[in-house]
């Protein structure tokens, strides 16, 4: 069976194999850690293992590149790439900082390690809120995310500049969307993601990063709960969960990218360590820092 000989090629490299929430459902059951960004740039950031299987997209695999450079960190759908990442250039940051010269430049990990390394900080949808508030100026330049800095906006006295980025997967929910989904189930918990419209999120019961939903639903009292995020968390939400219920926003809600991993492909690169993610050491440097900074916050 394919997942035995990913599991024997493993140790054979003394591999980890890290998989975000969205990963299709084998790859979540061979991962050794399934997790949100956060997490997962945490443990790629603590792990002993030599080489590090990254089953999610391109920022994710640079992120654990610039955490951990003496590791080998391999992403086995090489062209997984998350649009939103590249919606803004290093160059339109150092653009931005000239614009808004008293605004600190937060950057939301679903960014390129070049964008990263014009930032002073990095956060992620689990921390973006306690990231902005540790800032000490008064203004805040956040990129790409539209949504998730009109999210963060609510929650600050500081002054949001947000990039006009948004992610094609949430910013299609609409208000429509969640009145369906509670005229279909009026018991149902709504929980969605940072990244969707504000329209959407006032709509909402909780806004959660896609752990922080996980770490809901076990804890919540309600049995039903529709999901506003890639339909890639059900499968993770309902296998914690066999009693409750999930149903999605929209069945649409899929990231082409996140779906480009499979089983295969993760043997395939455990035997070639193909494709490499790698970034040159002068970015590195500072995006490291930006990202350390974050890890120091939460
Ligand atoms: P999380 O960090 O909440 O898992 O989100 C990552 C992402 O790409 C959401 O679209
Ligand atoms: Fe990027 Fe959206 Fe896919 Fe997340 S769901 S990886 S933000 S495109």
């Amino acid at each position: 069976m394919i997942t035995d000989e990913i599991l024997r090629k493993k140790k054979e490299r003394n591999a980890v194999i890290l998989a975000h929430n969205y990963q299709v459902s084998p790859v979540q059951d061979i991962a050794d850690i399934v997790g949100d960004s956060l997490e997962l740039s945490r443990a790629a950031a603590r792990t002993a293992a030599d080489v590090i299987i990254f089953c999610g997209v391109d920022f994710m695999a640079e992120t654990s590149a610039i955490l951990s450079p003496e590791k080998k960190v391999v992403l086995p759908a090489g062209e997984a790439s998350c649009p939103m990442a590249h919606m803004i250039t290093a160059e339109q940051v150092r653009d931005a900082r000239d614009l808004y010269p008293e605004a600190d430049v937060v950057c939301y990990v679903n960014s390129t390690a070049e964008v990263k390394a014009e930032s002073d900080i990095c956060c992620t949808s689990a921390n973006a809120i306690k990231v902005v508030n540790s800032l000490d100026k008064k203004q805040v330049l956040f990129v790409p995310d539209r949504n998730l800095a009109s999210y963060v906006a609510r929650f600050t006295d500081k002054k949001i500049i947000p990039w006009e980025g948004y992610c094609y997967v949430h910013n299609r929910y609409t208000p429509e969307q969640v009145m369906a989904a509670k005229k279909l189930h009026p018991k149902a918990e709504v929980l969605v993601h940072p990244e969707c419209r504000p329209e959407v999120i006032d709509m909402a019961d909780y806004v959660y990063s896609t752990s922080g939903m996980g770490k809901h639903a076990k804890g919540s009292e309600a049995d039903e709960f529709i999901i506003g995020t890639e339909t890639g968390m059900l499968y993770r939400l309902r296998k914690e969960n066999p009693r409750k219920k999930f149903y999605p926003l929209s069945e649409d809600a899929i990231c082409q990218n996140m779906k480009k991993t499979d089983l295969t492909k993760v043997l395939n690169a455990l035997e070639t360590l193909k494709i490499r993610i790698t970034v040159p050491e002068d970015i590195a440097v500072r995006a490291r820092k930006a990202i350390e900074k974050m890890l120091q916050v939460v």
